[in-house]
């Protein structure tokens, strides 16, 4: 596939994304790094890996606008499959329906808790700790018109301490997206996601023929 990752902020989940590339874990290349945001990490990063980059800024009043020049950038970069690695600005709908099934998020929670609007950054921690939960993770979801509600294609947890802070916290559940989200883009390239309205399937791996 070739791989566009949105991002507005650090970039660690865009790293670990073209890391997997290089390495040869994943068989995608990332063909852009996008943001809204001319200060964001995640375009550091790219460049450092030389990976295309490119800023589009959302303007008020015009979201119709913004999805074209979004779509325009996407297109142009000729990427069939959009990664969003801490995006902050809601996906037009123009994008949505143009990569349907074909753009992910990734979400520092157990979906549908502490998910949606303001849930973001160490917002979502703090709010995690303030519940009292015993598990916390990170989640992958296919991108719909809302915030984090699109279907679940994997979540993976993470254990809540007694001394947790929202910091402690993030970082564990960090460190498992960085895995995460590599494991499931590769889901992806091998064809092996079903969305059947709310649920995803994920198919069972062909298993590689015996060279004997
Ligand atoms: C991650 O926690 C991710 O779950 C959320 O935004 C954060 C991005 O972190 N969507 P980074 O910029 O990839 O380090």
């Amino acid at each position: 596939m070739n791989i566009a990752i949105l991002a507005s902020g650090g970039g660690s989940n865009f790293e670990s994304v073209v890391r997997a590339t290089r390495s040869g874990k994943l068989s995608s290349d990332v063909v852009l790094c996008l943001s809204d945001r001319d200060s964001a990490g995640a375009l550091v990063r790219a460049k450092a890996h030389q990976v295309p980059t490119a800023v589009v800024r959302p303007q008020r009043g015009s979201s119709g606008d913004f999805g074209n020049r979004l779509l325009a950038e996407l297109e142009g970069a000729g990427a069939d499959f959009i990664v969003l690695a801490g995006y902050l600005k809601m996906i037009p709908q123009e994008v949505i329906a143009a990569y349907r099934n074909r753009m992910v998020n990734i979400h520092p929670s157990l979906l549908p808790a502490f998910g949606g609007k303001g849930m973001y950054g160490r917002n979502v921690h703090v709010a995690a700790l303030a519940h009292g939960v015993k598990v916390s993770g990170a989640t992958v979801h296919l991108v719909d018109t809302e915030y984090d509600t699109g279907p679940i294609v994997a979540q993976r947890c993470v254990a809540v301490l007694s001394d947790d802070t929202a910091e402690s916290l993030a970082a564990r559940v960090l460190e498992v997206e960085h895995s995460l989200y590599p494991e499931t883009i590769r889901l992806f390239e091998e064809g092996r996601v079903q969305v059947h309205g709310r649920t995803v399937r994920i198919l069972e791996a062909t298993p590689t023929e015996d060279p004997n």
